[in-house]
């Protein structure tokens, strides 16, 4: 009997957060395995900000997402049946397989993943995208000295908890910003971090980024943007470096968000703020994995995961990065492997 492949296709684009009925289950036939192509069913999706980007239909860096085509992303999933030379059953690989629970890929559309390294699921953050772009953002912008302080927002999750292990293997401050106590605990406790902020629990996040950062800010590794931004910009040093990796406050917001202008101080600190995107980086990646995996295995870096199970729990899923449900890396388990 043909196997069902169940598919969440994006039925309608979101005003503001996505509900109901932004995504829509389908049924299709799974379909058949030509030649030079792998059936791959999946076992782990990424759930990631940018998606929301996605959702609407602008200009970006990256295409939107097609209405009622199925939601593109990055997964993980066992090859159940091969008909190329490259790949055998019970190989586990990557790529962009969407929401879905089964895939027909090309041979060059995937790749390989070697369990015996690491956890399968690190390939979709500290050994894949969001260990990237921690990685290139931080090195190749923020730049951090030895003793300097390094202040990051949405430090708890994916991104930002390895850009503050990073940032502590150069030898730097590093303080968090975050959405809860435990986040903070886990900062602090577990990755090492010299101080964090709880935003939700103060009124004043300047007045405690001067008691927390004495002597200032040297990099502002900022992933939410909006009013935690602005604070943190006040509080810059000369020659401060921000990377701007997100604005993930602004993503759902229906109207543009007007803020405080920051040329003055940036002209004032001479500062530098410049926004990349991970892909930039694409020509250096396996330098990034190579260095993210060796710290890994020396045990200079950690991550934590959130996983969610079952395939109809993914739509909620995502829309928990954006109520902060997350503590590091939130993924969707959504099938168990067949070939182990
Ligand atoms: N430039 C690039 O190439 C690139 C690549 C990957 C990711 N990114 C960006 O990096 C950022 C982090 O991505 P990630 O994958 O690591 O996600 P994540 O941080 O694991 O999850 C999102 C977190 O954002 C925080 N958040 C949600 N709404 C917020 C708001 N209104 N104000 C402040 N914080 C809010 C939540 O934590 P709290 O509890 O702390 O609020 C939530 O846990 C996102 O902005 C994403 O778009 C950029």
């Amino acid at each position: 009997m043909a196997r069902v492949n169940n598919q969440i296709i994006l039925a309608e684009r979101p005003q503001g957060l996505p509900d109901d009925n932004t995504f829509e289950f389908v049924k299709k036939a799974v379909e058949d395995v030509k030649e030079d192509q792998i059936l791959i069913k999946t076992l782990y999706v990424s759930v990631d900000p940018y998606m929301r980007g996605r959702m609407e239909n602008a200009e970006s860096y990256i295409e939107p997402f097609k209405l009622n085509e199925v939601i593109e992303g990055s997964s993980i999933g066992e090859v159940i049946e091969s008909k190329s030379d490259q790949f055998k059953t019970g190989d586990v690989v990557t790529g962009m397989f969407g929401w879905q629970e089964y895939y027909v890929a090309g041979e060059n559309e995937v790749r390989q993943i070697d369990p015996s390294i690491a956890p399968i699921t690190t390939n979709l953050h500290i050994l894949g995208m969001t260990g990237l772009t921690s990685y290139f953002g931080l090195l190749d912008i923020g730049k951090p000295k030895e003793g300097e302080t390094v202040v990051i927002s949405g430090a708890a999750g994916s991104v930002g908890s390895t850009v503050g292990q990073i940032a502590k293997i150069k030898g730097a401050r590093v303080v968090g910003i975050a959405g809860s106590d435990e986040k903070i605990s886990f900062l602090k406790d577990e990755l090492n971090f010299d101080g964090g902020i709880n935003y939700r629990a103060t009124d004043n996040i300047k007045d405690d980024l001067q008691r927390i950062c004495p002597d200032g800010v040297d990099v502002y590794f900022d992933n939410v943007g909006g009013e935690i931004s602005d604070a943190v910009m006040t509080q810059l040093n000369r020659y401060a470096r921000i990377p701007v990796c997100g604005a993930i406050s602004s993503y759902n917001k229906e109207e543009q968000d007007l803020g405080p202008r920051v040329q003055q101080t940036l002209i004032k600190k001479s500062a530098l703020m410049q926004g990349f995107t991970v892909g930039n980086y694409s020509d250096r990646f396996k330098e990034g994995a190579k260095q993210l995996g060796q710290w890994l295995q020396e045990g200079k870096l950690t991550y934590r995961e959130t996983i969610r199970e079952g395939f109809e729990n993914i739509p909620g899923a995502f829309l928990d990065l954006f109520r902060g449900k997350n503590i590091g890396k939130l993924l969707v388990k959504v099938g168990e492997r067949e070939y182990v």
